[in-house]
């Protein structure tokens, strides 16, 4: 039995919640949430989220034993994922990967650290995926895709073979990206279709997509 904590505790964290529900039903895994922690989350501290109580923000983790425990970055913008990890990464805080039972990993392909992938995602071989990346369901992800830290791909996003990823990118629902480059802090809106290079910290939307500035990093 694995216990974990899940960082976050918004919409994506109980989808995550569903994943484990999943995974202890279905496979002979078994983990076992004992809390949520995040911003703000002292004042909620003692609320149930389905059964499962708010533990606090993140200074709770300072007591936490971290060879019995370990953490699961359940938190959607990459902005708010990567400043949350490296804070409980400062107070020893380990963590591990959670990956739907219908998920198909190329035995080719490589992941860092503290990935999420949500059902019936497919990464095909020779892809490269950085730490802490998230997949909602039905993401596929082609063959030599290069992709970095704290990425977000939305539900059914579609990377083709040999695209490069920065990191930091948050890809909306239903993007569709063709082989290209997309760099770091990226934001792909919702069905977007990428078909050249985009630019650091740019906003990437339409069907062609156009780039914009972004004036406020959201996500
Ligand atoms: C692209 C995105 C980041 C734009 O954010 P924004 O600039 O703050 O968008 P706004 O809501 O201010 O809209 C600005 C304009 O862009 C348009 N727009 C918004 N999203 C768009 C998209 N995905 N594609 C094309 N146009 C879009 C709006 O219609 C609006 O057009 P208008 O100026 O002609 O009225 C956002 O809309 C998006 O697509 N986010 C992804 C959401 C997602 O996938 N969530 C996951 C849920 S599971």
């Amino acid at each position: 039995m694995k216990k974990i904590i899940m960082l976050g505790g918004g919409g994506f964290a109980r989808e995550v919640l569903d994943t484990i529900d999943v995974i202890n039903t279905h496979t002979e895994d078994s983990i076992a949430p004992i809390g949520f922690v995040y911003d703000g989350g002292s004042k909620d501290a003692g609320n149930l989220i389905h059964g499962i109580p708010v533990l606090g923000d993140l200074s709770y983790l300072q007591n936490v034993d971290f060879n019995e425990v370990r953490l699961v970055a359940a938190i959607g913008r990459p902005v708010w994922r990567r400043k949350m990890v490296e804070e409980a990464k400062k107070m020893g805080g380990k963590f591990m990967s959670v990956i739907h039972p219908t998920v198909t990993l190329s035995k080719w392909a490589k992941m860092g650290e503290g990935a999420i992938m949500q059902r019936f995602c497919i990464v095909m071989p020779d892809a490269v995926i950085g730490d802490f990346f998230i997949s909602n369901g039905f993401v596929g992800i082609g063959h030599d895709a290069v992709i970095g830290d704290y990425v977000h791909m939305n539900p059914h996003v579609v990377i083709s073979g040999g695209t490069e990823i920065g990191n930091d990118v948050f890809i909306g629902l239903r993007a569709t990206v063709l082989t290209c480059r997309i760099g770091d802090g990226a934001v792909i809106g919702a069905c977007a279709l990428i078909t050249k290079d985009v630019p650091p910290n740019m906003m990437a939307k339409g069907m062609p997509a156009k780039f914009y500035e972004m004036d406020e990093k959201k996500y």
